[in-house]
């Protein structure tokens, strides 16, 4: 199979490319940074700067994973429209690029995420659950919405919307255990907002089962089946760590820090997989504790 990743040297581009390169499959990888990428991804993985460089005639598969990283950097109006620029202008060039193609591909893995549902408060959210309108709501919405223009040509569309992703060496565990470790760890506002979170490996075999199985398509929620509240999610890292987890951090700070963007820490989601497991897909890890072991311990 030939696959095309873009944002595949990424967190969870690159566990995907060593993924699918496992199996044989021919990879190529869209990137800013030709050089840096293929030193990341590997030789046998061709790296490209532009659409233009890919190999489209005998490709089989797209997986669209880039995207400027939301929590970098507060949300001025110039950091939003670099956030949609890197999604969703990136995806309607990808798709134009796949309009042009006589042979398409069958399938378009798209990322989204569970920020797509805005502040979910307590609401069990499955893949039909209504939005509640904020920037991160509009910007996965537009983002989906660039995907799904690939289904008028013919190509099958699964759109994922991906919650907090847990693995070893990046993401927000990278972020947070430092400080975890330090001692410094502790609930984020009240606590009670919710935390849906996927295993990297679940994520990474959630993306192999969509291109494999062809009668799936649409939206489909990439989170385990279990999310936790923020300070059950606090006091289960504390517990890995066997750090005490004893310093919360007040809603006021986090707003006053961050701005509009503490919307990401002290709003959440409560979404279960409901289609993938319906699809009969099975979770690796289901529980928090299964997925901060194997993100911390291998
Ligand atoms: N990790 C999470 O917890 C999480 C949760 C929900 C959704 N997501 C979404 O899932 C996707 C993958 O996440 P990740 O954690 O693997 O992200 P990541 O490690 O930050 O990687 C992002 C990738 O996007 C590419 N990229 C960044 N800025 C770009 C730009 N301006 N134009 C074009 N490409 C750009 C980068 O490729 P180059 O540097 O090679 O160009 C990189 O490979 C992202 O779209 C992210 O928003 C992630």
């Amino acid at each position: 199979m030939n696959v095309l990743i873009t944002g595949g040297t990424g967190f969870v581009g690159s566990a995907l490319s060593q993924k699918l390169a496992g199996r044989g499959e021919q990879l190529t990888v869209l990137t800013r940074d030709v050089g840096t990428a293929q030193r990341r991804v590997g030789t046998a993985v061709n790296a490209v700067a532009s659409l233009d460089d890919a190999e489209w005639t005998a490709l089989d598969a797209v997986v669209n994973l880039a995207g400027l990283p939301i929590a970098d950097r507060r949300w001025s109006e110039k950091r939003k429209q670099a956030l949609y620029a890197s999604r969703v202008d990136l995806t309607n060039q990808l798709v134009d690029a796949l309009a042009q193609q006589e042979q398409r591909p069958r399938v378009l893995v798209s990322a989204s995420a569970i920020g797509f549902y805005g502040d979910g408060g307590d609401s069990l959210l499955d893949e039909r659950s209504r939005p509640h309108p904020d920037f991160s709501h509009e910007l996965c919405a537009a983002w989906e919405t660039a995907a799904e223009r690939a289904e008028k040509l013919g190509i099958r569309v699964c759109i994922i919307r991906i919650g907090l992703v847990m693995g070893p060496g990046g993401g927000m565990l990278k972020r947070m255990v430092p400080g975890f470790k330090l001692g410094l760890g502790g609930r984020l506002g009240s606590g009670r907002q919710w935390m849906s979170w996927v295993s990297l490996q679940d994520l990474v075999e959630m993306i192999v089962y969509l291109m494999d199985h062809e009668t799936l398509g649409g939206v489909f929620n990439a989170t385990a089946p279990n999310p936790v509240r923020n300070s059950e999610f606090t006091s289960e890292l504390a517990t890995v760590l066997k750090r005490p987890a004893k310093v919360p951090v007040p809603a006021a700070a986090l707003k006053l820090a961050l701005g509009e963007m503490s919307q990401l820490m002290l709003a959440g989601q409560r979404v279960i997989p409901a289609r993938l497991q319906q699809a009969g897909f099975t979770f690796r890890h289901p529980t928090l504790r299964e997925a901060l072991v194997y993100s911390l311990e291998s």
